[in-house]
């Protein structure tokens, strides 16, 4: 075996401790690297390759597999079989005394590795019970430097939801809630500092026809009382009005009709007219648009609350300033980046070696801004205000061409836009399929949290005998079928389109939300039983656990929680730790008959055991169900 040179040693640096030691470090936040280390050190001497390559080389398998599995091929040596290799580790691995791993098997090029079951209890279950609420995460992953903690932490702004005021909140926005909270908080936990910014469709064209149709149809009282659904009863009202208009418009522009008189007459003329005040910045235009928008934000909040969702900053594209956007257009111009064409401004992205992008208006005819102008702008005015590290867009896939025009735009303009550009992140999802409840396609985020909750409580409302326990019904019956919903969403990958399916979401079986909630609320039912301190399990012996394979697989799912977090951070995906609090969740089910804590006939010191080791499952079913953005229930 020839190994490449091998690179510095940089085990210090990744907080790798000393092989002799023989309980995991607190200051480590993996435990499987405990594990990763005592075998990097032997296998890095039997091929004489470097430590750290085989640590990092290390990875998590499926339980009937292995732990840990180390694929020969990533340690790169040159002019070798890898099976031949795995074989060489497999014969030459020595089990040393305090063995934490058992001898491994070679299988074709992997080698696999298992912790072993004598270790495992007592190492894993006082490391998880201290770190409570920290288990699973580590928070040097937003350190600017890892090296050096004066440097400070990075910061990543998250732009999600973004409802357009006025119209309805589909399952775009559904969507991009769910995965964007869900971001931030992983991030969050991750060590940065997370700016959450909802970017409100709160500007444009269709605004000056909202503030058309207030004057119809505006009503103070249905106003004040539900702003955002008088608001969209306006919209769709002006809307249907301005139908045969716009139909009649888009025929003549298809017939290659000279359209601008049309542009200033009628309902559009007048809209027109009405958002170029905006833009002028005419206070009593913007008074009225004003209105709209606060009231619609306190509603907004409500609802995300009910979501544990709270933004940090209610943006907009009406918050894009003119002299930003001006500005950016100087440079598209000075650069001949953009171009006039019929008295608009635009950007040929043909030119630009981005053909697929093709042209893109970037200032109306009349001076007024658009969509995309406002968003150059606007990721421009971010970073002068936040300085963040990286920007990650929670966008339905639709508009990725619009975000790619974004990102290029900002890449052309060079310099310190380049630079921006380079930090941002499309996060894209497909579509839901018949997002509709039983009293028809959803309108409002509100509608859909309540139409499913009424569902879940009606299915609660059959099992009479349950359903007479539970503390407060509505509550429950509402934290359910968000669950529900979440779960629904997350459970495939983000590029999945899905089928919106009451009966299928709300169901106690399957990979569910209600079955992960009753899952954590048996586990804390458990405790509410047995009368045992935290002290008192942190003192258990945990080794009597070792002769059970079914508590063994419980710890083995254990230990990949902070493996598993690490690689959502990469993946971006939900599913990532949705599928494995499945997984943590029907090895629990699994495990109730073969280890009991009511009166188990081994006595106290098993018992204690096994509270400290359904405690530890709690607490990460727990942490992962927040993590997720659910709020985990205690009982129903
Ligand atoms: N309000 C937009 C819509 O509903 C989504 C905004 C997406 N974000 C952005 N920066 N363009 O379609």
């Amino acid at each position: 075996l020839r190994p490449p040179a091998p690179p510095p040693d940089t085990q210090h640096q990744h907080g790798i401790h000393s092989p002799s030691s023989t309980s995991i470090d607190l200051h480590s936040r993996n435990p499987l690297d405990y594990f990763r280390q005592a075998i990097a050190d032997q296998v890095s001497e039997i091929l004489a390759v470097d430590r750290q390559l085989v640590f990092e080389s290390l990875d998590r398998a499926s339980l009937d597999k292995a732990d840990l599995v180390l694929a020969t091929p990533r340690l790169r040596l040159r002019g070798v079989n890898g099976a031949d290799v795995a074989a060489k580790v497999a014969a030459e691995f020595r089990l040393l005394d305090s063995a934490k791993v058992l001898a491994p098997t070679a299988d074709g090029i992997h080698v696999r590795f298992f912790l072993s079951p004598s270790e495992l209890p007592s190492t894993l279950l006082p490391f998880i019970l201290h770190q409570g609420d920290n288990y699973g995460f580590d928070p040097s992953h937003g350190l600017r430097d890892p090296s050096d903690p004066e440097a400070g932490r990075k910061t990543v702004l998250v732009e999600f939801s973004s409802p357009n005021i006025a119209k309805k909140f589909h399952a775009g926005h559904l969507r991009s809630t769910i995965i964007g909270g869900f971001l931030s908080n992983l991030y969050e936990r991750s060590g940065y500092n997370v700016v959450r910014m909802n970017y409100l469709g709160d500007w444009g064209r269709q605004y000056g026809l909202l503030a058309c149709g207030w004057e119809r149809y505006g009503d103070e009282a249905a106003f004040a009382a539900d702003p955002i659904g008088h608001l969209f009863d306006v919209y769709v009202k002006i809307s249907a009005d301005f139908e045969p208009e716009e139909a009649g418009f888009k025929a003549a522009s298809k017939r290659g009709n000279d359209t601008s008189e049309l542009e200033n007459k009628g309902l559009l003329g007048q809209a027109k007219a009405y958002f170029k005040r905006m833009e002028d910045g005419d206070p009593d235009a913007l008074q009225l648009w004003a209105r709209f928008r606060s009231l619609s934000i306190a509603k907004y909040q409500e609802t995300y609350a009910r979501l544990n969702i709270h933004f940090t900053d209610y943006s907009g594209e009406s918050q894009v300033k003119q002299e930003t956007m001006e500005s950016v257009e100087n440079i598209l111009r000075d650069q001949e980046i953009s171009q006039a064409k019929d008295g608009a401004q635009v950007v040929d992205f043909a030119k630009h070696g981005a053909k697929s992008l093709n042209v893109a208006v970037i200032r109306n005819r009349n001076g007024t801004s658009n969509y995309l102008l406002r968003d150059v702008g606007a990721a421009v005015q971010r970073h002068d205000q936040y300085h963040f590290d990286e920007m990650i867009y929670v966008v339905m896939a639709e508009q990725e061409t619009h975000l790619r025009r974004l990102f290029k735009v900002l890449q052309l303009m060079g310099g310190r836009y380049e630079l921006l550009s380079k930090s941002m992140k499309h996060v894209t999802f497909g579509k839901v399929m018949g997002m509709s409840t039983r009293k028809g396609t959803v309108k409002f985020l509100d509608d859909i949290l309540a139409d499913v909750g009424d569902f879940m409580h009606g299915i609660m409302r059959r099992n009479e005998d349950k359903y007479s326990q539970v503390v407060d019904p509505d509550h429950t019956a509402e934290l359910l079928g968000i669950s529900s919903i979440m779960v629904q969403d997350m459970t495939g990958k983000r590029c999945h389109n899905y089928e919106f399916s009451l009966e299928r979401m709300t169901s106690f079986e399957g990979d569910t939300g209600p079955y992960l909630q009753y899952a954590h609320a048996r586990l804390c039912s458990i405790f509410r039983k047995v009368d045992i301190s935290r002290d008192e399990m942190l003192r258990a012996d945990f080794s009597v656990l070792s002769s059970s394979p079914k508590a063994v697989n419980l710890l083995r799912v254990m230990v990949q929680y902070p493996d598993t977090v690490k690689q959502a951070l990469r993946t971006l995906e939900p599913t990532t730790i949705l599928t494995y609090l499945f997984k943590l969740t029907h090895e629990l089910s699994s495990s109730y008959d073969h280890l009991k804590v009511l009166n188990p006939p081994e006595g106290r010191v098993t018992l204690v055991a096994r509270a400290a080791l359904y405690e530890a499952a709690r607490q990460i079913l727990c942490s992962g169900l927040r993590l997720l953005g659910l709020t985990p229930i205690e009982r129903y």
